[in-house]
């Protein structure tokens, strides 16, 4: 039996109704913290929202599937949608309020639509490189959504290392005042990063694909001992993930955790991000390791 929660869920499908609560709320002096999320929700989500109560006097959660971040109409299609399923895992998580617009509510007229924020080329590499206008529409849907809620806190998971990265110099160079706060990746136990998409895999399929968490682990590893060179730690992993793991690779870099270029040596002890991103039959998947 499900246990009984004490939170009501109020939810808004209309901006102005949203701001009319949060008005209300940010007279009486509570601070707003906010999670954007595409809906789907797991354990992951969990800890943003968790993260946010801690901190926050009101939290609120957006889902809003956005069309413009998928560049794959295929990926847009399969994306997994339950918001009654959502709004349970949100009632028990004890957030205040959803979020829950329509596409025109966020773009309400087509020319709208255009991309408003350019990452440049930290939107370029890794997952930029292989989703080109990926981070253009993510990044432009997170300013459109910062200026709805505007929060004082909003939550995004190290999971999505290049898209935290993103979203931070988007805030400083808007200089909007709110903190963006990146929280831990939350693991199944066998070391896969929690996902939406996992949904879609098969207990068999999950249980091959810890070898992505594992792989990165190993190369930390190699990488603090430091008895390899960084490309022959880049082979050896792309050789493991694509033999024994028989997945399909997109990228498997060593890079500056700020600039997310790819390093060959570590400078003065500088901070490194492992990032990888495999194919799990037509399911991709993307984690990463801050060493
Ligand atoms: O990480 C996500 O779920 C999305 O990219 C986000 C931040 C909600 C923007 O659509």
């Amino acid at each position: 039996m499900r246990a009984f929660s004490r939170f009501i869920l109020e939810t808004y499908l209309s901006i102005s109704d949203l701001n009319e609560y949060l008005d209300s709320k940010r007279g009486s002096g509570a601070s707003i913290g906010f999670v954007p999320t595409m809906g789907a929700l797991h354990d992951g989500h969990m800890s943003l929202l968790k993260e946010s109560k801690e901190k926050c006097g009101i939290t609120v959660c957006s889902i809003f599937v956005n069309p413009t971040q998928f560049n794959d109409p295929k990926d847009y299609q399969l994306y997994p949608k339950n918001t009654e399923k959502d709004k349970k895992i949100l009632e028990e998580t004890g957030c205040d309020c959803l979020f829950l617009p329509n596409v025109e509510e966020i773009y309400p007229y087509d020319e709208f639509k255009q991309i408003t924020f350019d990452p440049g080329s930290l939107g370029d590499v890794l997952e930029g490189a292989h989703r080109p206008g990926h981070f253009a529409g993510m990044a432009s849907v997170v300013k459109r959504l910062l200026d709805i809620v505007r929060p004082d806190n909003a939550f995004f998971g190290q999971k999505d290392y290049q898209q935290f990265l993103i979203v931070h110099k988007m805030v400083e160079f808007y200089k909007l005042p709110i903190e963006i706060v990146k929280c831990p990746t939350v693991r199944e136990n066998n070391g896969l990063a929690m996902s939406s998409r996992n949904q879609r895999l098969s207990a068999e399929e999950r249980e091959k694909a810890s070898l992505i968490y594992k792989t990165l682990t190993w190369a930390e590893h190699e990488i603090n001992a430091g008895r390899l060179n960084f490309e022959t730690i880049i082979k050896q992993a792309m050789f493991d993930l694509t033999e024994k793991g028989e997945f399909k690779v997109d990228y498997f870099d060593i890079c500056g955790s700020n600039t997310l270029e790819h390093v060959d040596f570590r400078k003065d002890n500088e901070k490194l991000a492992v990032l990888t991103a495999v194919w799990v039959r037509d399911i991709r998947l993307i984690d990463n390791l801050l060493v």
